[in-house]
C-alpha cells in the first residue's frame, strides 16, 4: 500500500465530569466539559510487522499478529494495543508501526488518559490512512476499545475526547448535545486522592441491587438536576448553577462515594465564596469542582488546579 505520508500526530482533550456521574452509568444524562490539556499520539508507518510503542512511563514492542490477546500485556499499554486491533479490524492492512503518546497532564487528576489515548491514537491511525470516519464512528470504535479494557463506564470521557467543548451525554453515544455558553466560571481543586473508578461503580450497583428503587429514584432526581444544570448554563444563570451542584453533592453523598478529602477540599472553595461544589467523577478523591461568581476574582487555593474548561475535541497536530 502506498501512502504519501508516513507519520501523523492527533491530540485528545481529557475531561472533567460535571453532573450526573454514576447515573450516567443507568441511563440518564451527564454534563462533561473538555479540559485544554492534551494527550498527543504521534503514529508513524512501518514495515517491521511490529508495534513499538514508546509512552513516558514504558517502552514496549509486540508482534503485530500477537496484539489482540490485550489483557495479557502491561496495564499501561492495554488501551493502545485496544485501538490497533479495533483498527485493524476493519482495516487488516497495517504492517507495522511506532506509536509515541505524550500526556500534558498527570493521569493521577482522574482527567481521562485512558479515553484521550484511544481517541488520539484512532484518529491518528485515520488520518495516517487516509480512512474517513465521522465522530459517531470514532466514538463507537474507541467506546468498545474502553469497555474491551475496563469492563465498564458509561462512555462519556470518549465523547468527551471527541467532541470537546461541554456536551450533554446519555451512555453509549445515545445522546451527545453540544451546551452553548462562551463563559464556564468553574474552578476545579485537587483533593490529592487518586482513586480507581470500577471499585466505585461497583459499590453503587450493590447498593442498587439492595434497594432497586429507591436509587432509581435519586437518579431521577439527578436526571432533573442535570437538565437545569444545563438550561442553567445557557441562561449563564451561576447561582442557579451553584445551588444544583450542592443537589448533585447531596445526592452522591447518599449513594457513598463522597468523602473526607472530598468535604475537606469543598468547604476550603467554600471558604473562598463559590456558589456551589460537587466531587467531579467516581467519587472518593480525585478532583472537586465549584462555581464561581464570574463578576468577582476567580477563585485561588492551595488546591485549586489551573485548567482551561470547554477544549476542543481530537484533531490532528502538526508535527
Ligand atoms: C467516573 O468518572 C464516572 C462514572 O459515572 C463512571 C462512568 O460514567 O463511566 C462513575
Amino acid at each position: 500500500m502506498k501512502l504519501s505520508k508516513t507519520s501523523t500526530a492527533s491530540s485528545a482533550p481529557g475531561k472533567l465530569l460535571l453532573f450526573g456521574e454514576h447515573a450516567v452509568v443507568y441511563g440518564h444524562p451527564c454534563i462533561v466539559t473538555a479540559v485544554d490539556q492534551r494527550l498527543t499520539a504521534r503514529v508513524t508507518q512501518t514495515e517491521s510487522g511490529k508495534l513499538l510503542l514508546k509512552t513516558p512511563d514504558i517502552e514496549f514492542e509486540t508482534s503485530l499478529t500477537t496484539i489482540s490477546t490485550i489483557k495479557k500485556h502491561p496495564k499501561e499499554v492495554q488501551f493502545v494495543l485496544a485501538a490497533v486491533v479495533e483498527f485493524r479490524n476493519t482495516y487488516p492492512e497495517i504492517e507495522g508501526l511506532e506509536i509515541e503518546t505524550k500526556s500534558a497532564f498527570s493521569s493521577k487528576f482522574g482527567f481521562g488518559s485512558s479515553s484521550a489515548v484511544t481517541v488520539a491514537v484512532l484518529h491518528a491511525l485515520h488520518v495516517l490512512y487516509k480512512k474517513r470516519v465521522s465522530k459517531q464512528m470514532l466514538f463507537d470504535m474507541a467506546y468498545r476499545c474502553v469497555l474491551d479494557v475496563q469492563g465498564v463506564g458509561s462512555g462519556f470521557d470518549v465523547a468527551s475526547a471527541i467532541w470537546g467543548g461541554t456536551i450533554l451525554y446519555v451512555m453509549g453515544g445515545k445522546k451527545i448535545e453540544p451546551i452553548k455558553t462562551d463563559v464556564l466560571p468553574i474552578t476545579v481543586a485537587y483533593t490529592g486522592v487518586k482513586v480507581e473508578t470500577a471499585p466505585l461503580i461497583n459499590q453503587v450497583s450493590e447498593l442498587k441491587k439492595q434497594y432497586p428503587t429507591l436509587i432509581e429514584h435519586l437518579f431521577n432526581e439527578v436526571e432533573r438536576v442535570v437538565e437545569l444544570a444545563k438550561k442553567a448554563i445557557e441562561k449563564q444563570d451561576w447561582q442557579m448553577l451553584g445551588v444544583l451542584m450542592n443537589l448533585n453533592q447531596g445526592i452522591l453523598e447518599s449513594l457513598g462515594v463522597s468523602s473526607k478529602v472530598i468535604h475537606q477540599t469543598s468547604d476550603l472553595l467554600k471558604e473562598n465564596g463559590v456558589l456551589g461544589a460537587k466531587l467531579s467523577g467516581a467519587g472518593g478523591g480525585d478532583c472537586v469542582v465549584a462555581v464561581y461568581d464570574p463578576s468577582k476574582q476567580s477563585i485561588q487555593t492551595s488546591k485549586t488546579i489551573s485548567v482551561a474548561l470547554q477544549a476542543p475535541g481530537v484533531r490532528t497536530e502538526v508535527i
